[in-house]
């Protein structure tokens, strides 16, 4: 997508410096700062601190971490270690797996002196399949929003929910749930975006509202609690959301919160989609609830806020009393009877295992 009308991906590799680059999200919208991840201890830090967060962008980088030490250990004990150190960083999202196990199984067999090669060729791909997936979510994501827009007056919006931050920032490009916001706005449908602020990170607030912002989409961020109240009021039209894991029965993991909008979305008679390149799917699990491992983050999220200061400076301010305990849950599960469909780059189906099972032969056969 565009950054102050250029071009730009959430992860590259840079021909001239030779150097993996990313976007340090900790700073937006604030501050726009690229870093280079040079060796394997910081792609670790990367990904398990969030300077790259969303779960294809994570996988993404996966793979570039495993090329880069490549590049300076290519034998077996490496690539075995890396794997294991770059898994441990976060637990929820399924797309670290499928990039690590991706990386893996075509290394193990090329010879060490050619597995740095091979492995900025396939982390290339990784991240080239991720934008043609998302762009695919796009097209088909749009057919959703026209059928919506069809039943409303000349020139009135399309009122979407979005939850977290499931842009561009969180995969390589397009995003998952903004796909079909940017395909629809370059169709003409008037549109108008709720933007959920995302406590405790405040992906919403700080990542979201600034890719709406920058892609010139009218939106407006409100609460989290506000969700249902603007539903009951009749002010919003459908919810779109991304996931960090769906399970092959459908249910669907996503940031924290995401259970509370599936709930009031249900209840109002409201449509509630998932976005979600393949990647994402968990063949292996069924029942959401039990089998998806919650990451619980530092408790310090909770009990501060980030943000800027009246005089330009980035700050932490504490919330609450000193010393006062939290709990951090970072994800939840919806399960898949609130859900309306999962938009995924083959089309959208049922959350269901038929409803997946029709999209994707092939992986239920083999893997379940
Ligand atoms: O903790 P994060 O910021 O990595 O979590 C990301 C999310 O949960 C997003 O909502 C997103 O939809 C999943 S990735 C497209």
């Amino acid at each position: 997508m565009k950054v102050g009308g250029k071009s730009c991906r959430s992860i590259w590799f840079d021909d001239d410096t030779m150097t993996v680059k990313i976007i340090d999200q900790r700073w937006l919208p604030h501050e726009f700062r690229i870093v280079e991840l040079d060796r394997r201890a910081v792609f670790a830090t990367a990904i398990r601190d969030m300077w790259v967060r969303g779960a294809p962008l994570i996988g993404a980088t996966a793979a570039y971490g495993i090329a880069v030490q490549m590049a300076h250990d290519p034998s077996d004990r490496s690539l075995d270690e890396t794997w294991k150190i770059l898994h441990q960083t976060r637990p929820t999202a399924i797309n670290l797996r499928w990039a690590l196990d991706e990386m893996k199984t075509l290394l193990r067999p090329v010879p060490e002196a050619g597995r740095a090669a091979a492995a900025f060729q396939r982390a290339a791909e990784i991240c080239d399949q991720d934008v043609e997936c998302n762009r695919l979510i796009g097209c088909h994501g749009l057919e959703i929003i026209r059928k919506i827009a069809a039943g409303k007056k000349r020139g009135e919006p399309t009122r979407i929910l979005t939850h977290c931050n499931a842009g561009w920032l969180a995969t390589v490009d397009w995003g998952t749930a903004t796909s079909p916001i940017y395909h629809a706005q370059a169709a003409g449908i008037p549109l108008h975006i709720w933007v959920d602020e995302t406590r405790p990170r405040n992906q919403g607030a700080q990542l979201t509202a600034w890719e709406m912002a920058e892609q010139r989409i009218p939106h407006q961020l409100i609460v989290d609690n506000a969700g249902g109240h603007l539903m009951q009021q009749g002010e919003v039209d459908m919810v779109i959301v991304g996931t960090d894991r769906t399970t092959a029965q459908g249910d669907v993991c996503n940031k924290i919160g995401t259970y509370l909008k599936a709930l009031a979305a249900k209840d109002n008679n409201i449509p509630f989609y998932v976005a979600l390149p393949s990647p994402t799917i968990d063949w292996t699990l069924g029942d959401g609830i039990r089998e998806i491992p919650i990451e619980h983050r530092d408790e310090a999220e909770v009990t501060g806020v980030w943000g800027k200061r009246d005089d330009g400076s980035l700050a932490r301010v504490q919330i609450c009393p000193e010393g006062c305990r939290a709990a951090n849950p970072a994800f939840d599960i919806t399960p898949a009877r609130l859900i309306t469909g999962l938009i995924t780059e083959r089309g959208v189906c049922a959350a269901s295992p038929e409803g997946l099972a029709g999209l994707f032969p092939e992986r239920v056969i083999t893997e379940r």
